[in-house]
């Protein structure tokens, strides 16, 4: 028997983005999002509502960045998810981020998040409230990189977002081998 839960937006797993974008004064902000995900091979799509301070500096600019929220910085993370830079105007620096620009957009990239892509706006669309941006650049820190120079999810530690429960869960333990294990089965 499976048991029904009917129209529900949750699915496993949904990310934690932290979208940041300066406004018209070169101020930053930042905001939690979850409802979002790769759109198509050089774009993201995310689910934004018009009212939110970020989504009106991002259509004032035009640009922004999405960095993965990680298991260091969840409670700045989650901050950023429940107060508004409408009414808290030291809201970026009470999360304890600080902003250097991306060096491809008008947008922040926030120091604490070592992973970050850097992002062009391409549409909004006010009934939807759905936002895709180009993806112009990816940037990693130093010390989340492997051997080899690759972005590691092992020292990254991106959590992702647990809609039944509101919880953050770490991403865990590697259990396959993409495009390789299903080869068993051919
Ligand atoms: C876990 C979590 C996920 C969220 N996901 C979204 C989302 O996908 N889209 C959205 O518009 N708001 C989302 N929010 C709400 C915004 O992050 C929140 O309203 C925030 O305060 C907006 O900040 P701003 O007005 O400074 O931009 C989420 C909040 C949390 C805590």
């Amino acid at each position: 028997m499976r048991k029904n839960f009917g129209v529900n937006t949750c699915l496993y797993p949904m990310p934690v983005f932290i979208v940041a974008a300066y406004d018209e004064n070169g101020k930053p902000n930042a905001m939690n999002a979850a409802w979002g995900g790769v759109y198509t091979d050089n774009m993201v799509g995310i689910c934004l509502s018009e009212g939110h301070k970020t989504t009106q500096n991002i259509l004032a600019t035009k640009a922004f960045t999405v960095s993965m929220a990680t298991v260091g910085q969840v409670v700045a993370c989650d901050y950023v998810g429940l107060v508004s830079g409408k009414r808290e105007l030291d809201k970026f620096a009470k999360a304890g981020f600080h902003a250097v620009k991306s060096e491809f957009v008008n947008a922040p990239i926030i120091e604490e998040l070592p992973m970050t892509l850097e992002c062009e706006l391409v549409s909004y669309d006010k009934e939807s409230n759905h936002l895709v941006g180009r993806i112009v650049n990816v940037s990693a820190a130093e010390e989340i990189l492997d051997e080899n120079g690759k972005i590691d999810p092992a020292r990254l530690k991106p959590i992702t977002f647990d809609p039944i429960h509101h919880q953050y869960l770490a991403i865990g333990e590697k259990v396959g081998n993409a495009f390789s294990d299903g080869k068993a089965l051919k």
